[in-house]
This record gives structure tokens, sequence and C-alpha cells, in this order.
């Protein structure tokens, strides 16, 4: 089956296709900014976007996104590693601490603001609601957002989806 992850296209088996995405991920293609941590589908530090909708991958297979486009953590900053200006939006305002919420926090707060680049405050908690941070880091998340969200209006800087 033909996958599609930060552009790049690749083929795998089925015997690959069963085994758990994260999984394959993390420890098949090295991709670890996706984290399992409660492994149920409950925290969202998991979070990827498949064709652009944020996905839960600690409950999902390789062979669910078989055929779909998929966006990893690793996609977002451009190959020479200048960060996505999402991404350094969390840094100039200190929304990440212990950092294990922070790749499925970006990526959410990505495929919103692709929908939404005029968010308010309310709407931004709504989006980020499925995704916890023990941190609780939520004001200056928050904060990040709403300053990136000015990127996605007229302009938006694409993730560079360029590395596998
Ligand atoms: S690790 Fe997937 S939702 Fe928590
Ligand atoms: S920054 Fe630590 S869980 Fe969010």
């Amino acid at each position: 089956m033909r996958l599609n992850i930060n552009g790049r296209d690749l083929e795998v088996s089925d015997s690959v296709g069963e085994k758990k995405l994260i999984t394959f991920l993390r420890e098949d293609l090295d991709l670890t900014g996706a984290k399992n941590a409660c492994d149920i589908g409950a925290c969202g530090a998991c979070t990827i976007l498949v064709d652009d909708e944020p996905v839960k991958i600690c409950i999902k297979r390789v062979k669910d996104v078989a055929g779909h486009r998929v966006l990893t953590i690793e996609g977002m900053a451009a190959p020479d590693g200048t960060l996505h200006p999402l991404q350094q939006a969390f840094v100039d305002r200190g929304a990440i601490q212990c950092g294990f919420c922070t790749p499925g926090m970006v990526l959410v707060a990505h495929a919103f603001l692709l929908k939404q680049p005029h968010p308010t405050r309310d709407e931004i908690r709504k989006a980020i609601h499925g995704n916890l941070c023990r941190c609780t880091g939520y004001q200056q998340i928050i904060d990040a957002i709403e300053e990136a969200a000015a990127h996605y209006r007229g302009a938006p800087a694409p993730a560079q989806e360029a590395r596998l």
C-alpha cells in the first residue's frame, strides 16, 4: 500500500499496514514528534494531520492512512531547520514547557488556522480542547496560536513537508 508522509511517497507491505501507526512513525521512520502518552485516544499527544484533519494515531493502524496525506510535526519546519511561523510563535510566547504535548498542539492549531485564520480566543480554546497539557500552559498556547493566526491570513505559510 502507498503512504504519503510529509510530502514523500513510500510503499509498504500489507504486514506493515497492520502495525500501529504511532509505532511505525516513531520506530521505523524515526519520526518521534508524535508521543504515545495514553494509548487510548484520550490526550492528543499523538496527534498528526491526515488530509489536514487532526487524527490521534495511538489508536490507528498504518493501513488507516494509506492513500491519504500525512503531516507530522517533522514536516512543519523547513529542511534547513527554520521553524514554521506557528512553531516560532510557540517558542516566542513561551508556550512550551516539557514539550510533550507540543507537537500535537501545533498540528491541531495548524489544521484549525487553515480553516479559521481570524479566530477568537474562545474558538482557539475549543480547537485545542482534545489536546491536554499537563504543564497547564494553556494561556501561552492560546497566545501563540492567536499571534500565529496573522500568518494564515492572506498568504499562509505552508507546512514545509520536506522531511522524512
Ligand atoms: S497518546 Fe494518543 S490520544 Fe493520548
Ligand atoms: S508543555 Fe508539558 S504537557 Fe504541555
